[in-house]
């Protein structure tokens, strides 16, 4: 394990005003996603959407770090250039989704536990002489009533510690994603007093399993409402919520945090980040970006639909959402910007 090279790939995803893109749905997500807009479900169609999206020009203004899933890493452009070398010379580093997904929680109704811890020192390894520095490991919690369960929240604790520590001994950043899902009518403070608790219980399990706090990022929800909430907070509740919240329970010396977006709109993703830094720049020890995906992604895709002539239309939003995160990561950005 070499420290420097965990804590310098870190830095370098964290750094300036860039955030990371998360491109690795895995087939079951991109399938369903493409079915939606009417788009061909065949590993073709997901090679050229993929290839749409790692040739946007001026992409890596804005994104220092992309998250592929395995189908992803093995693909080539029309012209045979592999997508990993593309990525490579365009500077941005290529990343890997390394879970296997989400199943029920033996014994806990409606809760889940991630799999995919057998065989993945292996995996690590092979990714790492791929040339892949960072990977993503996502556990999913969900609010209602009597859950979380503590058993349910410890055992994916313990879960993400054991990834992380088995990433960091291949070399490989672990960028550790609990996401409290949206789904329900909870309000904003259960979330985040679940959010804390869940925060808590990770680092916890983090430190206990010899985790290198420097060398790892932080994927995790903001702190709203549910979806299904009577009040919706505004974005400056929000923002406060979240930073109160990650104030308390995420180590400074953590490399950074980098939100998932979890289905809220791309606009209120980017307002609620913009936020953030706008009201409490000064107070944050860690560097704060985003990871999203359906926040970058899904208006590209609704312009694509799987289209060879909307390729250019598409790939010039995915280059403006990206750089409008971009601009909320220095609160700079407005929804005024939207309409490009
Ligand atoms: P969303 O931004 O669409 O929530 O996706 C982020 C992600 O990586 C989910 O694991």
């Amino acid at each position: 394990m070499d420290i420097q090279h965990l804590k310098n790939i870190a830095q370098r995803l964290m750094s300036g005003d860039k955030g990371l893109l998360a491109m690795d749905e895995s087939l079951g997500t991109c399938n369903k996603r493409f079915e939606a807009l009417g788009i061909p479900q065949t590993e073709e169609y997901r090679r050229k959407y993929r290839q749409l999206i790692v040739t946007t020009p001026h992409l890596e203004e804005s994104i220092s770090g992309a998250i592929l899933f395995d189908e992803t890493i093995y693909q080539k452009t029309d012209e045979g250039v592999s997508f990993l070398n593309l990525l490579e010379y365009k500077g941005i580093i290529p990343g890997i989704k390394v879970d296997e997904g989400s199943v029920p929680l033996a014994a806990f109704p409606d809760e889940k536990i991630t799999e995919g811890l057998d065989g993945l020192r292996h995996r690590l390894e092979v990714y790492y002489s791929l040339g892949i520095r960072f990977a993503k490991w996502r556990a999913v919690i969900k609010i209602d009533k009597g859950i979380p369960t503590k058993a349910c929240v410890r055992i994916n604790a313990i879960t993400l510690a054991l990834y992380a520590a088995l990433c960091q001994e291949a070399d490989i950043v672990p960028i550790v994603e609990p996401e409290v899902l949206m789904d329900g009518d909870h309000t904003m403070e259960q979330c985040a007093q679940v959010t804390q608790d869940v925060l808590k219980e990770i680092f916890n399990a983090l430190y206990e399993q010899r985790v290198y706090l420097e060398g790892m990022i932080l994927k995790p929800n903001m702190v709203v409402p549910g979806l299904d909430c009577k009040v919706q907070n505004d974005v400056e509740e929000i923002a406060e919520a979240t930073i109160s919240c990650f104030l308390k329970v995420v180590p400074a010396a953590v490399g950074g945090i980098a939100f998932l977006s979890g289905g809220q709109s791309y606009q209120l993703a980017s307002e609620r980040l913009n936020m953030m830094h706008l009201r409490f720049g000064q107070l944050m020890p860690w560097p704060l970006t985003f990871s999203f995906s359906r926040a970058i992604q899904q208006p590209t895709l609704e312009l694509w639909k799987g289209e060879d002539q909307n390729i250019g239309a598409a790939q010039k939003m995915l280059a403006h959402r990206a750089s409008c995160n971009s601009d909320a990561r220095r609160g700079e950005y407005s929804r005024a910007m939207e309409t490009f």
